[in-house]
């Protein structure tokens, strides 16, 4: 894999793991997610779809709402694992998911990694979220 000896090679292994753990059985489409906050700590996430379809949430924001639902807001990074079996495919995080880490996370440092299960693509929140729509637009300060 991509990025051996990096400080996020761990978290992406995680999010591999995570990737187990999905609750698919409609789509089939498996994801992971493994965040990273200021405290070292990492939050696994998968997406857990229903029968209802519209209630299915993405591994991304299962992670993000464990941690916030802790009490931790100081988010570093996540690292995203979703593919094809048999297919070159990288899953970025959708339009959801997007303005979720909005909410909490500095776009200009925010990374966010991608695997495919052998590669690793690096980004900042920034670079997939440009001109982002955030709690800055509306409040002054949140507490
Ligand atoms: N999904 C995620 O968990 N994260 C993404 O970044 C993209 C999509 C999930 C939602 C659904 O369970 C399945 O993948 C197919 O869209």
């Amino acid at each position: 894999m991509t990025g051996e000896g990096s400080p996020f090679e761990s978290l992406v292994r995680e999010a591999v793991e995570a990737r187990k753990r999905a609750y698919a059985p409609y789509s089939g489409f498996l994801v992971g997610a493994a965040l990273l906050d200021s405290n070292g700590s990492v939050y696994a996430g998968c997406n857990i779809e229903n029968a209802a379809f519209s209630p299915t949430v993405c591994a991304e924001r299962v992670a993000i709402f464990k941690a916030v639902s802790d009490g931790r807001r100081e988010l570093k990074a996540i690292a995203v694992a979703g593919w094809r079996e048999g297919a070159n495919s990288f899953a970025f995080p959708c339009g959801l998911c997007r303005q979720v880490m909005r909410e909490f996370c500095n776009p200009d440092t925010f990374v966010i990694l991608i695997t495919d299960g052998k590669d690793v693509i690096k980004r900042t929140l920034g670079q997939l979220l440009p001109d982002g729509f955030g709690p800055d637009n509306i409040k002054e300060e949140i507490k």
